[in-house]
């Protein structure tokens, strides 16, 4: 096993911790605690996502690193002006996403938004909540999908 191996075996890690977390709040923890009811869904939520959110800015940042790591060791730059490597830019967007969400408009003021939001319509705001997760869940697997796919064929 080389550097590359290694660097491959850890960006893969990275992406079932944080992608695979990202599945489990989508499809269980959301909508458990939407069918659970209750004006206090969105601090449930909150406290039970926030460990998530921690984990996932170190997932993020060895997801990037040895994404990055690979693209100089196998001096791969070019993909990125070839559309047949559109996943190669979807891993790149994902990554810019999550990255923006968790490190900057979170702490900034999405948390504070959701949370004014949730006080003055709590059905509607964990909807919203549900909908959002949703979209990048969608996302994330049709990356999974062509990066595997095309990292092997
Ligand atoms: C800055 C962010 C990222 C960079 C620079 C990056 C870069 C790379 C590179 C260079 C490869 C190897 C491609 C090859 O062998 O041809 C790779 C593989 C892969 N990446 Fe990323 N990636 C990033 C983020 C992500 C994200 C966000 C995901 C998931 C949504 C992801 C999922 C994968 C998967 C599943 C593989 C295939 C592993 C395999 O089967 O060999 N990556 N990535």
């Amino acid at each position: 096993m080389d550097d590359l191996g290694i660097a491959r075996a850890l960006h893969v890690i990275a992406v079932v911790m944080w992608i695979g977390g990202v599945a489990f709040v989508t499809m269980v923890l959301l909508p458990s605690i939407r069918r659970r009811g209750g004006a206090d869904g969105h601090a449930l939520f909150e406290a039970l996502e926030s460990p998530f959110a921690r984990q996932a800015r170190v997932t993020t940042l060895i997801a990037g690193l040895t994404g990055l790591y690979m693209i100089w060791r196998l001096d791969i730059w070019d993909r990125f002006v070839e559309p047949a490597y559109w996943w190669m830019h979807g891993m790149v967007l994902i990554w810019l996403l999550f990255t923006m969400m968790l490190f900057v408009f979170e702490p900034w003021f999405l948390h504070a938004w959701f949370r004014r939001k949730a006080e003055a319509a709590p059905e509607a705001t964990m909807a919203l909540i549900g909908r959002l997760h949703m979209v990048l869940i969608t996302l994330s697997l049709i990356v999974v999908f062509g990066a595997v796919a095309g990292a092997h064929s």
